[in-house]
């Protein structure tokens, strides 16, 4: 895999962490912040207290339909005006894992709407999905998302729609932390 990226939390960086809680599982130690950064073989890692590593990656169930949806509303990353961001690290259950990939796609958007729901709030939420499965990371999934303070309280109304959903009945583990630019 390509473009992995270490989440490292520890006493310093460039994101303040807010608050950090544990949704379903086990938590992540409490840390006053995080700092991202691309992960190189001769590159030293700068000392935290966790570090959770995750890959870029192609899409699994986007059609093409919705891949020209998300790309005429999507913006990038490092928008200057949107200084919070949130990392959610998730792990889906084994059941999930043994189910086929058309069931996996039918439970994430026939029945969860994940795109069609996630889509209501583009642009004004940015986002990045790294995967961490294969990396063999304690999550399977790092979520990333950023938005300006006045989009705080649309981003609480997304998750509560995606947590609603039946592909949530497959998360067994979720950590929502939540984080301001220094
Ligand atoms: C901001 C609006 C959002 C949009 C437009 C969106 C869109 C998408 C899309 C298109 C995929 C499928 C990628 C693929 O084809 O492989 C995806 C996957 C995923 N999203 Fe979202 N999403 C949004 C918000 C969220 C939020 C808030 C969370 C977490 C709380 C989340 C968690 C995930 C996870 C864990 C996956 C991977 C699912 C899997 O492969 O099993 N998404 N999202």
């Amino acid at each position: 895999m390509h473009d992995r990226f270490a989440f490292a939390g520890g006493e310093a960086g460039k994101w303040e962490i807010l608050s950090l809680r544990a949704i379903r599982g086990r938590g992540l130690e409490p840390v006053r912040s995080l700092t991202v950064h691309p992960v190189a073989d001769n590159l030293a890692m700068p000392p935290a207290v966790w570090v959770l590593t995750g890959a870029m990656s192609n899409l699994r169930y986007t059609t093409r339909n919705e891949v020209t949806g998300l790309r005429a509303k999507q913006e990038p990353l490092g928008r200057p005006g949107a200084r919070l961001a949130a990392l959610i690290p998730i792990k889906k259950s084994k059941a999930w894992w043994e189910l086929a990939q058309d069931e996996r796609r039918a439970i994430f958007e026939e029945q969860s709407h994940h795109t069609a729901i996630g889509l209501d709030y583009l642009p004004s939420i940015g986002r990045q999905l790294y995967h961490a499965r294969d990396l063999g990371e304690p999550f399977d999934f790092l979520t990333w998302f950023e938005f300006s303070p006045e989009h705080a309280s649309a981003f609480d109304d997304l998750l509560s729609r995606l947590r609603a959903t039946p592909e949530w009945a497959f998360v067994e583990r979720e950590v929502d932390i939540r984080l301001r630019l220094t």
